[in-house]
């Protein structure tokens, strides 16, 4: 009897153990391979027991290649929803066993549904990508669906947090989908990304190179960019996305999470060692780190891009419980210059923290930009100017702290007044200059210093750079034109900033009315 509910019952029974099935074979080929399977990353991601699986049954239709024989269940992805600390998000998990995780019609159409239920719900969206890429078997199909997954994620940028966990191979136009992502995450020795792999280089161009070398964590992670961060393994991987979904809003519309406020409303030993910081010769260098860990709740924040322009740090922290995304110059790496590196790794986080309503603060110490051909031929104009336009179209609330040097197009870009921050503190330590005292003489006395006998010479030269120091390097001139709000005592800063931001809560500031803007890409 086939219509009797019982049977109904049992059949469903017999399908899931087809699954069950499925994903033992799935734990073999893959723990083998020292990866996880695509069902237990997402349970590694989610809260024990939150996940709900969508489209379990979902089979494919390709009859090419023999392809009918072949219609195992979920058609390589996994997808559904669950929480993450109790909140929720969207999350889709490339199966590699079948198929090789690549992406076919059904595996598209699974895909597109979960994103269009995470736009649905508000929810930011995970993606762990294990695949080959499009499926061979369904040609033209799978790359209409390559092509549909980019749209989807274009338009949910800006709208609902978007996360790409790289735990396999990444090739091809599948590359595209986590560029356009706002976070990646690789997984060292496993993980490869690149448009063409070893062997189309080879054919192309004769050039022998690694799967590592070409698209590993360590050169995405510290040379290309592309990754946010490269995780030791998978469980570090997933450990790190959980702790960043922590700082971020589930949507453009929603507020950020909020914890309880537990810092000291006093001067604390923390603060009062800011005090003693900054070194006493400006060629010194220090850990802008030590700044940072000394301003926000417990001392602890994020970096996101750690490995990549170490000379810029974006991080997330919490300030009165409440998210910041912190962007500072690191004195420590190159002097803390402004290169173009740099400058493209910290507009594109001014630009996510504006989409998502967490306030920025800057925190200056930077020479200017980087000179030099190579830079010059590279397109630092161009690419330098998205610091500038990242900060000028950000609405959310700026607060900047000048720590020490601010010169030239450093001091303009670095969240200045000029580019719309609310509240501008100062160090005594500040230097807002055209440049630095020693360059300024050069230029300026070049002629008077040409003509002195040669003995006389670096005795004036001395005494002009003094000079100019002492009327040009600090925060005063600036602090005159209300350039800057506040010249502040370095161990006042966490007390200052907490207050600017508790003010700015209510900041609400309209860009003028336009399609988009057209940032200089
Ligand atoms: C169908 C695929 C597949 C694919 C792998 N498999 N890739 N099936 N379509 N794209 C299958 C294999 O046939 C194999 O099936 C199983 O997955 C495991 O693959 P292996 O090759 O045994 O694994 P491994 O040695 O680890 O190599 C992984 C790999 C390699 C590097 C990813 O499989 C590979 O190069 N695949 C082809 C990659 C590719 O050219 N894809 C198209 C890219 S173009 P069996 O049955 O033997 O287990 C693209 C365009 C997107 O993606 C456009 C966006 C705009």
């Amino acid at each position: 009897m086939t219509d009797t509910t019982a049977f109904r019952i049992a059949d469903l029974a017999a399908r899931r153990e087809d699954l069950r099935t499925a994903e033992k074979r799935a734990v073999d080929r893959q723990h083998a391979k020292g990866k996880l399977t695509a069902r237990e990353r997402v349970e590694l991601l989610l809260d024990q027991g939150s996940f709900v699986e969508l489209d379990q049954f979902a089979r494919h239709r390709c009859t090419e290649f023999g392809m009918d024989a072949n219609r195992p269940y979920g058609d390589g992805v996994v997808t559904g929803h669950g929480t993450v600390d109790g909140r929720q998000i969207c999350v889709f998990s490339q199966d590699f066993t079948i198929f090789g995780g690549s992406m076919g019609e059904v595996f598209g159409e699974k895909v597109l549904k979960v994103m269009d239920l995470a736009m649905t719900l508000g929810c930011p969206v995970v993606g762990i990508n294990d695949s080959g890429g499009a499926r061979i078997q369904e040609g033209v199909v799978s790359l209409a669906y390559y092509a549909e997954l980019g749209r989807r994620n274009t338009l949910a940028s800006g709208v609902i947090p978007q996360i790409s966990l790289i735990m396999g191979p990444c090739a091809g136009g599948a590359v595209y989908s986590p560029a356009i992502t706002d976070f990646t995450v690789m997984v060292d020795e496993t993980a490869h990304m690149f448009v063409t792999g070893p062997d189309v280089v080879h054919a192309v161009s004769g050039e022998r190179v690694t799967a590592q070398r070409l698209g590993g964590a360590a050169v995405n992670s510290e040379v290309s960019g592309n990754a946010h961060h490269r995780a030791a393994d998978e469980h570090d991987a997933i450990d790190w996305v959980r702790t960043l979904l922590g700082y971020l809003p589930s949507n453009n519309l929603d507020a950020v999470p909020e914890y309880a406020d537990e810092t000291a409303p006093e001067l604390t030993a923390a603060d009062l060692e800011l005090d003693r910081l900054v070194p006493d010769s400006l060629n010194q260098a220090y850990d802008m780190a030590e700044v940072i860990s000394r301003l926000v709740d417990d001392g602890d924040f994020m970096e996101v891009h750690s490995g990549f322009a170490p000379n810029m740090i974006c991080a997330f922290g919490r300030i009165r419980g409440r998210t910041v995304g912190v962007v500072a110059n690191q004195p420590r790496h190159r002097a803390g210059v402004i290169d173009i590196d740099a400058s493209e790794k910290a507009a594109r986080f001014v630009r996510f923290c504006d989409a998502f309503g967490i306030p920025i603060l800057t925190l200056a110490d930077v020479p200017g930009y980087l000179p030099g051909e190579a830079q010059e031929r590279h397109g630092i104009i161009r690419r330098g100017a998205k610091l500038i336009y990242a900060y000028a179209e950000a609405t959310v609330p700026k607060v900047t702290v000048v720590i020490r040097k601010a010169y030239g197009g450093g001091y303009a870009v670095m969240g200045s007044k000029h580019l719309g921050a609310d509240v501008n503190l100062a160090w005594p330590t500040a230097e807002i200059a055209v440049m630095g005292a020693e360059g300024a003489v050069r230029v300026l006395h070049r002629h008077e210093l040409a003509a002195l006998p040669s003995e006389r010479r670096s005795a004036e030269q001395r005494r002009l750079t003094d000079a100019y120091r002492e009327r040009h390097s600090n925060p005063y001139l600036a602090a005159e034109r209300g350039y800057v709000d506040q010249v502040i005592a370095p161990s006042q800063t966490r007390l200052q900033v907490a207050r600017a931001l508790h003010a700015l809560r209510t900041k609400r500031q309209t860009l003028p009315a336009k399609k988009h803007g057209n940032i200089p890409l």
